[in-house]
């Protein structure tokens, strides 16, 4: 065992925290305005951040909210999913992508992944049925599978494609950024994510209609009107969720957003270093990133033999400092990867319901999820997947003298 920890903590945005977003949110709070709508001496930085997601995404809309979760649900409630629908959702994920369709009331069904660790087209194609409202595509782990061949059956079976960057942002595929292929896209700004204000999210869209359905139900169900205040003659009057970003919050992005190439491009150096390195011991099988200039950095998952070969590697890596500090995860077997993995979702392998009457499971426009199942096993592709790959969490910090001893101590490991 030893004390020194070869990587840092995996929070990227963490690490652009400094003097020039403490400046912006002391603007903020000097000019006590922090409601994004109105306030003594309102600064716009919700307006600013979101002109600039619009312009590097080359999108019509974007609708700030408070977090990725606040972002899915608002997404899945402009999409009008509801009793009755199927969202289909890889299985691997994180518990937000299947919470926020269970709340609407419709039912998720689960996706294999293939080695891109994320969704499977072919699975698509197979389980898209005429309940499908829509499709969530979860880039999982900085980067997107082929997310290109998805967009092409979505648009030619016209059903919604939601895209969650909440783990790429700043990534892209085939130089298109990664939140302008889905009718809608998702971002998270938490404090795991590539740039953060620790709670956090946004929407993105083109359609006018949805944008109008975002900024109803982000906030209290009714569109705002130049001044502000809630418009009674919207377009859109519904239920809303409260779900807004403060002018705080943007303040501490805006900065972030301004590094975002610059973050995920000193994580990509380090993930492909430890990609190049780890992929030549042999046994070993890199994730298939298929636009590596695409990849957004965060993560390296390196796939073995077996099970036992992974689990001995990881720990026998991990005993010499390849981990961060006590708070951070770090290099793990897959399979201790917590609500990413769709079987450790308790609630919705036993399919709770949101309320004492069992809701979404016992409305009767539900009754076909009688032959969706979520328990383990149901998506072979990923369960021997994850049974066999490490995941090690990259962080901007990471220097390229402890992606060579990472390398070594894998190698090391594996009696190479
Ligand atoms: C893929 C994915 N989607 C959605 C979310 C939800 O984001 P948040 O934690 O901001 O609610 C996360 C966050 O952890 C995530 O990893």
């Amino acid at each position: 065992m030893t004390d020194q920890y070869l990587l840092p903590y995996e929070w990227p945005g963490s690490y652009f925290i400094d003097e020039e977003v403490i400046d912006a949110v002391n603007q903020v709070l000097l000019a006590r305005s922090p409601h994004r709508f109105y306030g003594h001496d309102l600064q716009h930085t919700t307006d600013q951040l979101e002109a600039l997601f619009r312009e590097r995404l080359g999108r019509k809309h974007a609708v700030l909210v408070n977090s990725g979760t606040g972002a899915l649900s608002t997404a899945m409630m402009a999409a009008d999913v509801g009793p009755g629908d199927e969202v289909l959702v890889p299985g691997y994920f994180w518990v937000a992508c299947v919470s926020s369709v269970v709340r609407c009331g419709a039912i998720p069904r689960l996706v294999d992944i293939d080695d891109t660790f994320t969704m499977d087209p072919d699975d698509l194609e197979r389980k898209l049925n005429p309940r499908v409202k829509a499709v969530l595509v979860v880039h999982m782990s900085g980067a997107c599978g082929d997310i290109e061949r998805i967009a092409a059956i979505c648009k030619e079976r016209g059903v919604t494609l939601i895209e969650d960057v909440a783990q790429a942002n700043g990534g892209s595929f085939r130089g298109k950024p990664l939140g302008s292929f889905g009718d809608l896209a998702i971002f998270s700004f938490q404090y795991n994510k590539n740039i953060t204000a620790g709670e956090g999210g946004m929407v993105v869209c083109d359609d006018d209609l949805l944008a109008d359905r975002l900024w109803a139900y982000h906030d209290v169900g009714y569109a705002r009107n130049a001044a502000g205040r809630v418009d009674s003659g919207a377009r859109v009057q519904s239920w809303g969720q409260c779900v807004r970003m403060s002018e705080v919050s943007a303040a501490m992005l805006i900065p972030q957003a301004r590094k975002l190439d610059q973050i995920t491009g000193q994580m990509r150096a380090r993930n492909q270093q430890l990609y190049a390195g780890l992929s030549a011991i042999p046994g070993a099988q890199p994730r298939r990133v298929i636009d590596p200039a695409g990849d957004s950095g965060p993560f390296v998952i390196m796939t073995w033999l077996d099970g036992e070969t992974c689990r001995r590697l990881v720990e026998y890596t991990r005993a010499r400092g390849v981990r961060p500090g006590p708070h951070g995860m770090g290099n793990i077997c897959m399979t201790d990867w917590g609500l990413h993995i769709y079987h450790h979702n308790v609630s919705l392998v036993e399919k709770r319901g949101v309320n004492s009457a069992g809701r979404p499971w016992s409305d009767p426009l539900n009754a076909f999820h009688t032959e969706i199942s979520y328990a383990k096993g149901t998506l072979p592709r990923m369960d021997d997947l994850i049974a066999r790959s490490n995941l090690i969490t990259v962080a901007p910090v990471l220097t390229e003298a402890a992606c060579e001893q990472i390398i070594a101590l894998f190698r090391e490991a594996a009696g190479v």
